[in-house]
């Protein structure tokens, strides 16, 4: 039987006791380490898992555990530091995202994990979900046809980050589906928002991602909504899906509606949109924790050498339309290229 894959994690605030649970169940994995400045979390995690070393700092963890991988889940700001000490130590890293706070960043890891020959991985869950699984299926299978347009609504009350503003905390999960679906970067990007809470900090934002032959995504996030909204809708030429994923049962409603121009008129009098309206279908669903798949494929990667399906490079696209968004705020909204470099 193959010896468990030793995992440390940086970083037992919110989500990291997740990264934890979903490790520690693994037959293929051990949590063995977990390192956090915080006295509090530390305590916490001794209740939970007795059988892990507790650290106060990254450093600490890697000279003194014997581990094969290292995962973060600390705030983005430290993702690269505590990301190339563990590349440089010959460690698989797991990075929560976003990848790093610059596409230069991204790139710096990317090329150490190559001359290591080391798994990097990149914490983009939603990808690992049944739902977004599904929904690459069927777009895959060209029933929606062309994907036009694009909408998705991420909207909760809190919780504010002091060093990110909300784009960078929540569109990359919608980043990471919308370049995936769309299979390409998008040319341009523009992005207004506003800093209500904090100075310098948008707590709400509005991206609009451009790409060639007219294709269109919106992409709205915020921490100022009393409701909470995980809402996406994927609108080709065919048919259009509508993803909720905080639907317990119908996360995906595939709707078969579109509108037809006539093909040809003579006079404005001729032209009639032809308006189809025909039945919604509602997948079934397999159940399951997308963390748990995100995690097992991270293990299954490092057991057998395989370059994760959300790897740095991934990580690096969303991460650089995440920066082009950054310019464009500072230029009041204006169009962006994303940075052309690979
Ligand atoms: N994939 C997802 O769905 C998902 C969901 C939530 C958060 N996240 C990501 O997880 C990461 C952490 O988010 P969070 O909400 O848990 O933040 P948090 O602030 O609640 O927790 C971060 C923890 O890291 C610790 N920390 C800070 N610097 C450290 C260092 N140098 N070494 C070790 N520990 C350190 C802090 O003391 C804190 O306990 C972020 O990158 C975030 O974007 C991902």
């Amino acid at each position: 039987m193959q010896s468990p894959v030793l995992v440390g994690i940086a970083g037992y605030g919110y989500w990291g006791p997740n990264l934890a649970r979903n490790f520690q169940q693994l037959q293929s994995a051990a949590l063995v380490a977990v390192c956090d400045p915080d006295e509090d979390r530390r305590c916490d995690l001794a209740t939970n898992y007795p059988e892990a070393a507790a650290y106060a700092g990254f450093d600490e963890m890697l000279a003194n555990e014997r581990l094969d991988a290292v995962v973060i889940a600390t705030p983005a700001r430290s993702h690269h530091k505590l990301a190339k000490a563990g590349l440089l130590a010959g460690k698989h890293v797991l990075i929560e995202k976003p990848m790093a706070t610059s596409a230069d960043e991204c790139r710096e890891l990317i090329e150490l994990a190559a001359a290591g020959k080391l798994v990097l991985m990149v914490g983009h869950t939603y990808l690992y979900s049944e739902a977004v699984r599904k929904l690459f299926e069927i777009i895959a299978s060209g029933d929606l046809g062309e994907i036009r347009y694009i909408n998705c609504q991420r909207l909760n009350f809190g919780l504010f980050q002091k060093d990110i503003n909300v784009a960078w905390d929540l569109a990359p999960h919608d980043l990471s589906i919308i370049l995936r679906v769309m299979g390409r970067m998008p040319t341009t990007v523009n992005c207004q928002g506003g800093a209500h809470v904090r100075a310098g900090v948008e707590a709400v934002t509005n991206v609009s991602l451009g790409f060639d032959e007219g294709a269109f995504a919106t992409v709205q996030s915020s921490w100022l909504e009393p409701r909470k909204v995980r809402q996406m809708t994927f609108v080709g030429t065919r048919k259009m899906v509508v993803y909720d994923d905080l639907e317990p049962h119908g996360k995906l409603r595939i709707h078969d509606i579109r509108v037809d121009c006539p093909p040809r008129y003579n006079s404005f009098a001729e032209f009639q949109y032809s308006y189809h309206y025909g039945e919604c279908r509602i997948p079934h669903l397999e159940q399951g924790e997308p963390l748990k798949r995100m995690c097992e494929h991270f293990v299954e990667c490092v057991v057998h050498g395989r370059e994760p399906e959300t790897h740095g490079g991934h990580g690096l696209e969303v991460v650089r339309v995440l920066e082009a968004c950054g310019e464009s705020l500072s230029a009041g909204g204006g169009p962006v290229v994303p940075g052309m470099a690979g």
